[in-house]
């Protein structure tokens, strides 16, 4: 008997029962009463669960202080989105920011319960949502940040990103017809030659390929990360035309939360039911849903490129416009630097804005002439279109600052390092190093040249902050996941640990002045 089939009551988990109980969405209809009584008196289940439906996450390390998390999908905003984003985060966070995420999204701070029903008639004015964001829903679907703007992609991905996510959402109301998947869900669209969305890493991935002369995408089901494994997405030999995304997403989600497993939530992952079936009995079972019977695979994809980070000035497929890739220090927005975002690309591109996986952000649309304006602007000496080769390629988690699962501080602590080793270290190369602060992942240490994962160790007989390495992912072209290689370096012990691995294995040279004082 499948473990499917012995979903009952009896064997229910927490999260199952809960969610038999009441759907997460349900607290849609319950958001005035809940800003009335406030975030103590609640029901404990719905502000540390449910509210997670429509993105609210109630932050045991901040009580009372909510992370609000959108849906971006492409990591797209307009500056009016994004301004708006910037008064809920001046006017309700209070010591609030926001973060960009490696899912091209955004997650707002400090928001407190009785603010949310007045900040939700503010998105549904702007046209935003940051609803089925958390939980056992569909996370922000990403796409090439550069698509539409990209001379070299190959399909406009924007509006199937959008279809897909009003598929889910009903367009931004909510669908409860997909709001109890037995576990979170990712979804991806690469239009692009260089896989600029990790489609490796998510649960349905679609990659631009060619079959008998059309272009369409081939389709790779299953890649997760969990504390316990990581896998990348295998092919479901598929070939859709640009057309059948939107079905093949429908049918595989069906498929998913009717048959995934759900008595262990550690093996509720879409990859499990994969493993159990095996991907022909899946392939299969996605058709019926689908109602008609997919083409297979076409032979090669088109992913040809190693993966572009956008940073820097780029000439646009439109004749004399450019986008402007800005840096942003692992991904932290504070309100005023969003009122400034939204202003810059209001004045000098055409009033849209990209987040990239990353966690930087894109001006689009900027034509020739205002170029060399827009580079004097003084908010882009912090958020640099030339920085420094280490940093340029950080990203880090949100670690112990705001994360309760959280065994290490990430954000400032990576951010400090990185610049010590710059100062002391030359390195030709970008070095893309992921910060994450717990084996949960989510910064993604496994797709890192140099992956660094919060825990605990023992030094001078007391329990310190230290990490896992891991070394050897490849992100582009030829993705593959990156292995543990170094085990509990205290966090104070590490700066010489990098440092030997960035000459090692990075062809960097300690600068003089740090050779001389070791
Ligand atoms: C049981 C496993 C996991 C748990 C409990 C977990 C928990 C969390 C929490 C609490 C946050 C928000 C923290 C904050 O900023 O306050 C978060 C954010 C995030 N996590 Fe995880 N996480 C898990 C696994 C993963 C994995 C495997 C990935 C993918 C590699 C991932 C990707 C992300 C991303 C991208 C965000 C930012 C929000 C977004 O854009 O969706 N997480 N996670
Ligand atoms: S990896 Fe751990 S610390 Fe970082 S955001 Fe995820 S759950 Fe929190």
């Amino acid at each position: 008997m499948t473990e499917t089939a012995t979903n009952s009551t009896a064997t229910l988990n927490k999260f199952e029962k809960f969610k038999l109980e009441k759907d997460g969405l349900a607290v849609k209809q319950e958001i005035e009463q809940f800003a009335q009584i406030g975030w103590e008196a609640m029901d404990e289940t719905d502000r540390d669960h449910r509210l997670k439906w429509l993105g609210v996450f109630f932050r045991p390390v901040t009580p009372g202080k909510f992370m609000l998390r959108m849906r971006t999908p492409s990591g797209i905003l307009t500056s009016g989105q994004l301004r708006t984003l910037a008064e809920v985060v001046q006017r309700y966070g209070e010591d609030g920011n926001a973060d960009i995420t490696t899912r091209q999204n955004l997650q707002l701070r400090g928001i407190r319960i009785e603010d949310i029903p007045d900040i939700f008639r503010r998105f549904e004015q702007a046209g935003l949502t940051s609803v089925q964001s958390g939980m056992d829903n569909v996370r922000n679907i990403t796409g090439s940040p550069v698509a539409g703007i990209d001379a070299d992609e190959l399909i406009d991905t924007r509006d199937l990103v959008q279809q897909v996510q009003d598929m889910i959402t009903n367009s931004g109301e909510g669908n409860p017809a997909f709001t109890n998947l037995p576990r979170k869900f990712n979804i991806a669209i690469a239009g692009c030659r260089d896989n600029s969305v990790h489609a490796e890493i998510n649960d349905i991935a679609f990659v631009p390929a060619f079959k008998d002369g059309v272009l369409g995408f081939n389709v790779l089901v299953g890649g997760f990360f969990s504390a316990k494994r990581c896998e990348a997405a295998i092919p479901l030999n598929a070939w859709v035309d640009p057309g059948q995304v939107v079905a093949l997403c429908q049918a595989i989600l069906v498929v998913y939360r009717d048959h995934g497993l759900r008595a262990n939530r550690q093996k509720a992952r879409l990859m499990w039911l994969i493993d159990e079936w095996g991907v022909e009995r899946f392939r299969s079972a996605v058709e019926q849903q689908l109602g008609a019977s997919l083409q297979k695979a076409a032979e090669k994809d088109e992913i040809a490129w190693d993966k572009r980070d956008h940073i820097g000035v780029h000439a646009q497929k439109q004749p004399g416009l450019n986008y402007v890739g800005l840096h942003v220090p692992v991904g932290r927005l504070f309100a005023q630097d969003m009122f400034e975002l939204a202003r810059i690309a209001e004045v000098y591109g055409s009033g849209e804005l990209r987040f990239t996986v990353e966690q930087n952000v894109i001006i689009p649309n900027v034509s020739d002439s205002r170029l060399d304006l827009l580079l004097k602007e003084p908010l882009l000496e912090r958020f640099s279109v030339h920085p420094a080769t280490l940093e340029r390629s950080l990203v880090s988690c949100t670690g112990s600052q705001f994360c309760n699962f959280a065994l290490i501080e990430t954000k400032n602590r990576a951010l400090g390092l990185i610049r010590e080793l710059e100062a002391e270290v030359s390195c030709s190369q970008p070095v893309r190093i992921h910060w994450t602060g717990c084996p949960n992942s989510c910064g993604q240490p496994q797709v890192a040249d140099i992956g660094l994962m919060g825990t605990k160790a023992r030094k001078d007989g007391k329990t310190v902050e230290a990490v896992d390495i891991y070394m050897g992912g490849k992100v582009g072209k030829d993705a593959h996941l990156g292995t543990c290689v170094m085990k509990s370096i205290p966090c104070d012990d590490l700066k010489p640990v990098l440092q030997n691995l960035l000459v090692e294995h990075f062809d960097a040279h300690l600068k003089e002045e740090a050779v001389t004082s070791t």
